[in-house]
């Protein structure tokens, strides 16, 4: 029996003896609950909303429906308060998951559902000229790891970096460049320097608004094609993106289209007539925009000068992916603060009559603050992610050194370790929370952190090395399974069921979180229980600790966390 079927024996159980109550299957089975604590049973029944159907107390109804109910298929079922508790037969359910793990290998948990139906997510999308921050680390490794859990279950995601490389900050730069800038500081370290200019002109630009005319006159010779304009704008793109790319590289995340916002330049005069021709667009001030109604500002489409915007480019972006992808979802994976922007990209395609808005998701998350502030490029309060990820890896090489100075592939670990634990950092918080970064508690061993949980699959290894282990078919014993083992083998067993809600919710910090509570299990199950003992039980423990290191990797693996065999 595995665990899809224990629970429908739950509803089953409870069918009978409800259906006076006239509740469907259906709705048995999205009662059901998995108590956080295994003392309260693998599955529990809370009653209270027979409750208030029937008026009755909870309890009572508990303790009656536990009388009247067949519980066979059960260890035990018991009431207990308002919950009616159920007990699984573990053998059972503990051969088949540990049968099917060993089988499926990294299989385990992957489903056919998605039907390779095209899912689109506009991920990371850094500006040109501008470091990239926490921010876009979020957005891309959030990105990275939805795009894993969908292609788990079947879909077919394409990743889509939509650089900021167009728009009238370009014009700013090119102004600052040519007052302040020189090329040689450029070729040495673009970022950098580009960032100083920029940042030099907006400390300058409020006493000195010429230098906003001289910015907007230049955007314009850029989008008019002016050959000097375009030129500086190329350079600073290349420049850019090979430093991006060495960021990419190191988080291991490659995408399948760079097509940034200068993409759609000469896609957006056809956006701007159909909208025009649709009679959705007005005059105001001598701009143009799109009426939203009450319950969102105009979307501006034009500027007076002509100058086209950002819901400009991500209205052409839509059409285009649409038409290029078919997609069944589009998601943008951007921060909450553009929420009204996405909400009007939505409007505006909708009244232009695409039933395919309603695909459209922006995926929001929260603020990465430091010391309580929120970062800032203007105020220069920025967090380097290439300094964070460096940073962590220096801390990850320190830890290895006092643990274990005789590793081999020392280099290659202490990568995976420090990258690793700024990325499970990050996709461990709820995606719409705020949070604060602080390196130091990146990369503990301890914790709730990714290096922990690399850890405790290397240790699994361990084990598994000294014992000389080669995949022990299927034995499995029933008296390995003391409380502790038992605990570990329903963690395995939900890991299917946790998939699915990422998925569903958009949320890898759900199987963040899981890597850690299964971790948590296997080493209180090591504390307690001595493995590498030549006994009967031996091979079934063994198949136990395989499977954990099994379902620990892939958890890892959907986070875009790589999980060493030593550390
Ligand atoms: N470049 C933007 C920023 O850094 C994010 C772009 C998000 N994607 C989009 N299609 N608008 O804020």
């Amino acid at each position: 029996m595995d665990i899809q079927q224990a629970k429908v024996a739950v509803q089953t159980a409870l069918q009978p003896v409800l259906t006076d109550l006239g509740l469907t299957a259906e709705q048995i089975l999205s009662l059901i609950e998995v108590p956080k604590n295994s003392q309260m049973g693998d599955f529990a029944f809370p009653t209270f909303q027979l409750a208030k159907q029937l008026h009755q107390a909870p309890v009572q109804i508990a303790q009656n429906l536990v009388e009247q109910l067949d519980a066979s298929a059960f260890a035990k079922v018991e009431a207990q308060g308002p919950y009616i508790n159920f007990f699984l037969q573990r053998f059972d359910v503990a051969q088949t998951t540990i049968q099917t793990i060993l089988m499926q290998q990294q299989d385990y948990g992957s489903t056919t559902q998605g039907q390779r139906r095209t899912m689109v997510l506009d991920m990371s999308s850094p500006n040109i000229a501008k470091p990239m921050s926490m921010g876009h680390l979020r957005s891309t490794v959030i990105g990275n790891s939805l795009a894993n859990i969908l292609a788990k279950l079947g879909y077919q995601p394409v990743k889509i970096n939509h650089l900021g490389d167009w728009g009238t900050q370009f014009g700013k730069l090119m102004v600052a460049y040519k007052k302040w800038g020189s090329e040689a500081e450029v070729k040495a370290d673009p970022i950098t320097n580009l960032q100083k200019y920029y940042v030099k002109f907006h400390q300058l630009d409020k006493e000195h608004p010429e230098l906003d005319d001289e910015a907007r006159e230049w955007f314009k010779k850029l989008e008019n094609g002016d050959s000097e304009a375009t030129h500086l704008w190329e350079w600073f793109r290349t420049e850019s993106l090979k430093a991006f790319t060495k960021v990419y590289d190191e988080l291991g995340i490659n995408f399948d289209s760079y097509k940034g916002e200068a993409f759609y330049n000469d896609k957006m005069d056809a956006v701007v007539q159909e909208l025009a021709d649709k009679g959705l667009l007005e005059t105001s001030q001598g701009a143009k925009i799109v009426d939203l109604g009450e319950q969102l500002p105009p979307a501006m489409i034009k500027k007076s000068d002509g100058a086209t915007l950002y819901i400009t480019r991500d209205l052409a972006a839509a059409i285009y992916r649409k038409q290029t992808y078919d997609f069944d979802k589009a998601f943008y994976v951007v921060g909450s603060e553009q929420s009204v922007h996405f909400a009007q990209l939505k409007a505006v395609l909708t009244k232009l009559g695409y039933t395919w808005a309603n695909d459209i998701e922006h995926i929001r998350f929260g603020l990465i603050t430091s010391g309580g502030k929120k970062l800032s490029t203007r105020a220069g309060r920025v967090i380097l992610l290439e300094d964070v990820l460096h940073d962590s890896v220096e801390l990850a090489q320190q830890q290895i050194a006092l643990k274990n100075p005789n590793l081999k592939n020392k280099e290659q670990v202490a990568h995976d370790v420090g990258v690793g634990a700024v990325i499970f950092h990050d996709l461990k918080n709820n995606r719409t929370d705020n949070f604060d970064f602080q390196l130091e508690e990146v990369v503990r061993f301890e914790g709730e952190t990714g290096p922990y949980v690399q850890y405790t699959h290397a240790r699994a290894m361990s084990i598994l090395r000294k014992a000389n282990y080669q995949g022990q078919v299927a034995a499995f014993d029933a008296a390995t399974l003391d409380d502790n083992a038992w605990n570990i083998v329903m963690n395995l067993a939900h890991f299917p069921e946790i998939i699915q809600q990422a998925a569903r919710q958009k949320e890898p910090s759900l199987i963040a979180k899981y890597a850690l509570k299964l971790a948590k299990s296997f080493n209180h199950y090591y504390a307690h229980t001595k493995i590498l003992v030549e006994d009967d039980q031996l091979a079934s423990r063994l198949n136990l600790v395989q499977a954990v290191a099994i379902v620990l990797t892939e958890a890892l693996a959907l986070l875009g966390v790589q999980a060493p065999d030593e550390m």
